[in-house]
């Protein structure tokens, strides 16, 4: 297993560029699934989730064509098998996002249950129950979900009693098939959401009101082939920003986007952050100050999101004063936090809230990866940190951070990766 050797201690100073959207590709590269025509997915990170999802694209016999600039090209009529096996669905929850599109357009799924998760229980109910309300026929059976649609969709009035993202996007993409109006009600608005959206307008589907709760989609018998960019990744941007305020340092963010971070540039101006930006970049300098530490409450966008507070966790360890971070969305997101205190980190656990009081400095030491966003504030934290540290179990940042030791090596970090 890779490892990644960090020598803290020294701000970050350069420029890189972003991504494309981990969580934008996924439902993007599944909507794929519903066109009768070849659908070409541009500006695809180089991940390993990324990677999953193409393989079960490819499993399912579905025809792709892959450049080397990470454009792929889908043509769901190939499709042989439809089915989401179990191997790879216990690598990555989001294989899930298959189950709507596959009975919109095919008739029948089966999608292998995503199993327990390291930040939460993660149920799916409202995935399978909205696919109910839309006239899919759904056994759970075998560890398996077996849906089935004789003839079309229907649309239908759906209330989501929780926000979920990738139940709002199973459930839009079903829709955009079925025979009449959807309405999502209590839908998820996150800009992947949207991004989602405004793909599935480009293959020819009529959706509307994505960006706010209520979402409508006007089914049709057909959709078409197109190309389509993903939008960049919010918390990779999210995260290089976290990175420089704590280590007082400055980076340029380009081929991003400042106004899907509204939330988060605003905690960061609070710890004292000076940020520019411009149409597709974000300045953030720290001029050698030491950040404050802020109080920060996790909810669905556009509040702050839950995978950026592991980061902020990191940077109020070393911040100035006592931040308080209140996770809301998953019960069990802290997992940071004892890997943290193996590091000097001041953090008390009290239920869904860390107090963290700031330290002037965290002292290196090897630790433990547990999910991806933990992972990426343990690196953050052995950025900040006196000495050196060792990050064990980093294929979970390889799930969501395209090339991480170099953009870090670009920024001036000393971070190199160790096979294993
Ligand atoms: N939930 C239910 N029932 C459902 C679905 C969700 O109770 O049927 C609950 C979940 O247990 C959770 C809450 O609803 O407590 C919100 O979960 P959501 O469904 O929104 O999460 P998700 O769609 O599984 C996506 C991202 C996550 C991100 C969350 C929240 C993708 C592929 N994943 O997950 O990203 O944390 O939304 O914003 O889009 C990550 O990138 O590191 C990551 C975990």
């Amino acid at each position: 297993m890779d490892k990644l050797l960090i020598q803290g201690g020294q701000p970050l100073d350069g420029e890189i560029r972003v991504s494309g959207a981990k969580n934008s590709a996924l439902p993007i590269l599944a909507a794929t699934l519903l066109a009768d025509g070849k659908v070409t997915v541009g500006n695809l990170p180089h991940l390993n989730d990324i990677t999953t999802m193409i393989e079960l694209l490819g499993r399912m016999g579905v025809e792709l064509l892959i450049d080397e600039r990470m454009s792929v090209q889908v043509d769901a009529n190939s499709i042989k098998e439809l089915t989401a096996p179990y191997e790879l669905v216990k690598t990555m929850r989001a294989s899930i996002l298959v189950l709507g599109p596959m009975v919109a357009h095919f008739g029948e799924a089966h999608v292998s249950l995503p199993g327990g998760c390291a930040i939460g229980t993660r149920p799916v109910n409202l995935h399978v129950q909205g696919l109910e309300q839309m006239g899919a026929e759904i056994l759970v059976e075998g560890g398996y979900i077996h849906a089935y649609c004789k003839d079309r969709l229907k649309g239908a009035h759906i209330f989501l009693d929780t926000v979920t993202v990738t139940g709002t996007e199973n459930l839009m993409m079903a829709a955009a098939l079925a025979d009449g109006v959807t309405i999502l009600e209590n839908a998820a608005r996150e800009p992947e959401v949207v991004d989602l959206a405004e793909c599935l307008i480009a293959m020819g589907a009529d959706v509307r009101g994505h960006g706010t709760s209520t979402i409508e989609i006007h089914g049709v018998e057909s959709l078409h082939g197109c190309h389509f960019d993903v939008l960049p990744d919010r918390v990779e941007t999210g995260t290089y920003l976290c990175a420089a305020a704590a280590t007082r340092g400055r980076v340029l963010l380009k081929d991003t986007r400042e106004d899907i971070l509204e939330a988060v540039l605003l905690k960061l101006e609070e710890t004292g952050a000076e940020i520019s930006t411009g149409k597709d970049w974000i300045e953030l300098n720290m001029r050698g100050r030491r950040p404050r530490a802020v109080n920060l409450r996790t909810a669905p966008y556009p509040a702050f999101p839950t995978d950026m507070q592991a980061q902020f966790v990191a940077l109020n360890a070393v911040a100035e004063g006592t931040g308080s971070v209140t996770e809301t969305v998953f019960e069990n997101r802290f997992m940071h936090v004892q890997e943290l205190i193996r590091m000097g980190a001041d953090i008390d656990l009290e239920g869904n809230t860390a107090i963290v009081r700031g330290l002037d400095y965290l002292t290196g030491a090897p630790v433990m990866a547990t999910d991806l966003r933990a992972s990426a504030s343990l690196v953050i934290a052995g950025l900040v940190a006196r000495g050196e540290t060792l990050v064990d179990r980093i294929y979970h940042i390889d799930r969501g951070y395209e090339c991480i030791e170099e953009k870090l090596q670009l920024l001036g970090a000393t971070i190199r990766r160790i096979p294993g």
